[in-house]
């Protein structure tokens, strides 16, 4: 099955929302489509060659789109958008595939001047607005490299249901990357569908709270190992392998993706390095846990401390203003385990009980947990 075939360039309309324009690539595009495909998010996330060059920028110029347009496999459009240098220009591309039975797959990339400015979220909703209305479209699918908020989050906008992630789906650079998908139906909403979850960083006092990356798998792993977070924490696997560090990592982008628990790296505001991390292993509407660990060589610097500081200062933040919303943190420490029990202490949680038998040590017998809390000041009762 394919779209109906047009004529290119004069079969491809031109769309416009404000000061954004889908319209046919045209050959002078392609010194902005080169730029475009050189940028490291494009070939990241994409299936962009890397080493692009113009030679491949006007092959896809003037025979991969037109062929597409004239063939009816794919319906690409260039995006013209003001540029912050004020040249109004070639902004990126959006394009709509083919899958027959009225399905179609989307596809974007936007030139690195014009990300975070909302283009691509008007661009999208231009094409969904020509994908449902002109080619009678029933059903939109959107398929991004696991980790790929941005997109994750124009799609979130544009009203898309989140489906979940697929292994090893996605074939890029040589391999098949773990996918996140999501649909839009012609009958659905255009309007995003329940809060938006990520991971932000956030920047306290001698730290910073950041997503975790691969380059911090080292340290994990030599933090895993280390006897005290052995102890501690017993889900943590023996010995702690690089594989395990990798798995956290998707663990952690996929649940937050939901809202259901968070992970991030504590490190060194200076040097990037890893210091630790620090979680809300669980959420549910009113309260978070937090949790944290650090590595040996940063103990004693007061960095728990303050990594936890900010955490709560994020989880208490209103939504509206970028934080989670949370009536209250607590904490649940080992009664055995005085270090983090200081660290609960000196950030100000207070003890609210125990829960008694509330977790198997690594050696078999039952832990009391200590439950501390802290409110959120911002909340009046
Ligand atoms: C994906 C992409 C097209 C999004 O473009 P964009 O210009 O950021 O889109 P918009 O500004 O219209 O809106 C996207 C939203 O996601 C946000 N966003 C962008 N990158 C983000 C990130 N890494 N984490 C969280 N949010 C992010 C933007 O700030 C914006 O949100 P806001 O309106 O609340 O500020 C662009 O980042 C890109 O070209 N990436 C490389 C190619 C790519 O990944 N293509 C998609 C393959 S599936």
């Amino acid at each position: 099955m394919t779209f109906p075939t047009a004529a290119f360039p004069d079969g491809v309309p031109v769309l416009r929302d404000g000061d954004v324009e889908l319209r046919a690539h045209r050959e002078d595009d392609l010194d902005a489509l080169v730029e475009q495909c050189l940028d490291p998010q494009s070939v990241a996330w994409t299936m962009i060659p890397r080493g692009y060059d113009a030679a491949m920028g006007l092959e896809f110029l003037t025979t991969t789109v037109p062929q597409g347009w004239r063939t009816g496999s794919e319906r690409a459009f260039a995006v013209v958008a003001t540029h912050p240098d004020g040249r109004r220009r070639y902004a990126g591309t959006v394009s709509l595939r083919d899958l027959g039975s009225g399905r179609a797959d989307v596809g974007f990339v936007a030139h690195p001047a014009v990300r975070g400015l909302g283009v691509m979220t008007q661009a999208l909703d231009l094409l969904l607005d020509y994908a449902f209305d002109t080619l009678a479209t029933q059903t939109v699918i959107w398929w991004a490299v696991r980790g790929n908020w941005g997109s994750r989050k124009l799609a979130w906008r544009c009203g898309f249901t989140f489906g979940g992630t697929v292994h090893r789906w996605l074939a890029e650079h040589g391999g098949y990357q773990d996918a996140w998908v999501a649909t839009l139906h012609r009958d659905d909403e255009r309007a995003p569908l329940g809060h938006w979850w990520s991971l932000p960083t956030l920047e306290g006092e001698d730290v910073v709270v950041r997503p975790l990356r691969a380059d911090d798998d080292a340290r994990i792993v030599e933090g895993g190992n280390d006897p005290a977070v052995q102890r501690w924490m017993p889900t943590f696997p023996t010995p702690y392998r690089l594989e395990d560090a990798a798995a956290f990592r998707a663990l952690v982008t996929d649940a937050a993706a939901t809202g259901s628990s968070f992970s991030w790296a504590v490190a060194d505001p200076r040097t990037d390095r890893l210091l630790g991390a620090v979680g809300i292993p669980r959420r549910t509407d009113t309260s978070v846990e937090i949790g944290y660990w650090l590595h040996p060589d940063a103990r004693g610097h007061g960095y728990a401390q303050a990594a936890t500081e900010t955490l709560v200062a994020h989880a208490f933040t209103p939504r509206d203003m970028g934080g989670m919303g949370a009536l209250r943190a607590y904490v649940r420490v080992d009664e055995l385990n005085r270090d983090s029990l200081a660290v609960a202490r000196a950030c100000g949680f207070e003890m609210s009980g125990t829960e008694r038998a509330g977790q198997v040590r690594r050696n078999g017998t039952f832990a009391d947990m200590l439950v501390l809390e802290r409110i959120n000041p911002l909340i009046a009762f």
